[in-house]
């Protein structure tokens, strides 16, 4: 069956001093969710925003807002990031001690709960928990800024939680995250996977509706 898969566009390659229109133009483009990457220059070497600038954000969009904390003890943001309008919150399994705890933390506050992991963390430490998170978000990049170029052994990753997901019939998404463009596009969209992220590609587009309707799958096995 053929399948539109969701488009996330990353706002870290935005114009924050334009952050309105920008998220007119994600609306306009057909995406449906907004990747928000919360970086706080110690899990990953660059800070960007915190909570108060999605609770400023809420207002102005009904799109989804897919939070990606990347930072340190995320446990203490959760009820925060919650209460900003976020409608998921994913955390990094690197920087939690206590892994579950989190993510059933993030559940009680009905926000959809997500797991990412960097290109060297294999899928298998996600294991225990995947019968409990919303989404796995699968970083094709080394996390931290946007404009990378996808490292290729990550979609494997994708492949091997997508057969997991079959296998034992667990309900989580699957996500890429970092160096997807038009370029990477056709081997991403092969894994069959169900989000994409896409920042500097998204934003450099001349026609963004044109580069969102590229990510469709034909024939996926799903
Ligand atoms: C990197 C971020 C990604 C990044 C994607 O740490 O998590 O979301 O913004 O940007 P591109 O699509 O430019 O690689
Ligand atoms: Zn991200």
């Amino acid at each position: 069956m053929d399948r539109k898969i969701i488009v996330a566009p990353s706002v870290l390659s935005a114009d924050f001093c334009n952050i309105k229109n920008e998220v007119k133009e994600i609306k306009e483009s057909g995406a449906s969710w907004i990747h928000l990457d919360v970086m706080d220059g110690s899990f990953v070497p660059q800070i960007t925003f915190g909570s108060k600038f999605i609770r400023d954000l809420r207002p102005h969009t009904d799109l989804f807002l897919d939070a990606h904390l990347m930072v340190l003890h995320p446990e203490t943001f959760i009820s925060d990031f919650s209460k900003s309008g976020c409608d998921s919150i994913t955390v990094h399994y690197e920087a939690c001690t206590h892994l579950d705890r989190v993510i059933n933390s993030i559940k009680k506050t009905g926000c959809k709960a997500g797991v990412s992991i960097v290109p060297s963390t294999p899928v298998w430490v996600l294991e225990p928990i995947l019968n409990i998170v919303d989404l796995v978000l699968i970083m094709s990049v080394n996390p931290g800024f946007g404009g990378q170029k996808i490292i290729p052994y990550t979609l494997d990753k994708i492949k091997e939680l997508i057969k997991i997901r079959k296998d034992k019939k667990y309900q989580y998404l699957v996500s890429i995250d970092g160096g997807v463009n038009e370029n990477t596009l056709t081997d991403v969209l092969k894994t069959d996977l169900d989000v994409a992220v896409t920042g500097s590609a998204f934003f450099a587009s001349k026609n963004k509706t044109e580069y969102v309707d590229k990510f469709f799958i034909k024939n996926s096995s799903l």
